[in-house]
């Protein structure tokens, strides 16, 4: 899924987005509660009207923005107090209020509102956030029946880096039953051996017939272990993120269009590509536009890399209905070991 954060996939078109094959974007209760506001966007039609985007729209509940944005904030049953990044105002978000914004902005997969902890935290601290999480997953459900039929909620796996506490987590949801599973608290700073560790333990116990999705994740790397060990969705502000900042993913892996090399090189990324983009701009003009921070270098580089990422996931998709997703995992990683020639 594209992060479209506030209303936005930054620097994309929704038309460009929707041609690259994306069925689904990720939208943020956190800022759009703040700007411009829940139940504005809810009179001006909700969010799929408001941002031009007739396709499905998936929320984050909030909480995990909170923790890595908001100042002064408070945790308690009830839910959390926290101050504005943008003007300092304070605000309070409960499981309730979360389901109620998500609702108002026409979410059609909405989150559970839950506690992330940052790692390393003791086994005490994420036990108690796992476990108040469970209790919010519960009340999260129950504001959720207000909601028009149609949309889903998902409950959202933590247990930081314990395997006893990931599966506790898990059975928890799973007695409680949601139509789809997120695994949180995950790609917060962890070893990836330590990320997937966790995906083996959790997977399992999920029912196989829901979605699992993967929160905040990640590399393409990432992203490809994280299929074999069952993971169905994913979200990431990598490839939007990266290409603000002048890096691309191709199928030789990461370049930096800052590097001096570029600069009169007049091949394109990959010519091989069915990305404009990618395809058809050389890289000594994408290193001239990063170089002068022109608006139209992050444009171009975004879309080379959601690009990718959609191609990636497409790929993934075919090898699995082919049977052969080992194979494909290798090829795809022998590109990215060749590197850029
Ligand atoms: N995005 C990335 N990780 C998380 C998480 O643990 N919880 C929520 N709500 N969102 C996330």
């Amino acid at each position: 899924m594209p992060v479209g954060t506030a209303g936005t996939v930054k620097g994309m078109y929704p038309e460009q987005v929707r041609d690259l094959g994306a069925d689904i974007l990720l939208g943020n209760t956190y800022h759009l509660m703040l700007r411009p506001g829940a139940e504005r966007v809810a009179r001006l039609g909700g969010l799929h009207e408001l941002m031009r985007w007739p396709h499905p729209i998936l929320t984050d509940s909030g909480g995990f923005q909170v923790m890595s944005l908001a100042g002064l904030r408070k945790m308690s049953e009830k839910g959390v107090t926290f101050r504005s990044h943008i003007d300092g105002a304070y605000h309070e978000l409960t499981p309730e209020r979360s389901v109620e914004i998500q609702g108002l902005l026409g979410a059609d997969i909405q989150m559970q509102l839950d506690e992330c902890v940052r790692l390393p935290a003791s086994k005490d601290d994420i036990a108690r956030a796992l476990r108040l999480s469970l209790r919010w997953a519960e009340r999260s459900k129950k504001a959720f029946e207000a909601q028009p039929k149609g949309r889903a909620l998902f409950g959202i796996v933590q247990g930081g880096d314990d395997p006893e506490l990931r599966m506790e987590s898990a059975r928890g949801l799973v007695d409680i039953d949601f139509p789809g599973y997120s695994i949180g608290g995950l790609a917060v700073g962890e070893p990836q051996d330590v990320m997937l560790a966790m995906l083996d333990v959790v997977t399992p116990i999920l029912p196989v017939d829901r979605p699992r999705y993967l929160m905040g994740v990640g590399t393409p790397d990432d992203m490809i272990e994280s299929v074999a060990r069952g993971v169905d969705m994913f979200d990431c502000v990598m490839p939007t993120r990266a290409g603000r900042h002048a890096q691309a993913f191709t199928r030789f892996g990461r370049i930096n269009l800052k590097n001096a090399r570029h600069a009169d090189d007049p091949r394109p990324l990959d010519e091989e590509s069915d990305c404009p983009a990618a395809r058809d701009y050389s890289r000594a003009y994408l290193h001239h536009l990063v170089r002068c921070d022109e608006m139209l270098g992050s444009m171009l580089l975004t879309w080379v890399n959601l690009a990718y990422y959609q191609n990636l996931m497409a790929g993934i998709r075919t090898a699995i209905a082919e049977r052969r997703l080992g194979a494909f995992k290798a090829e795809v990683k022998e590109g990215w070991a060749r590197g850029d020639i």
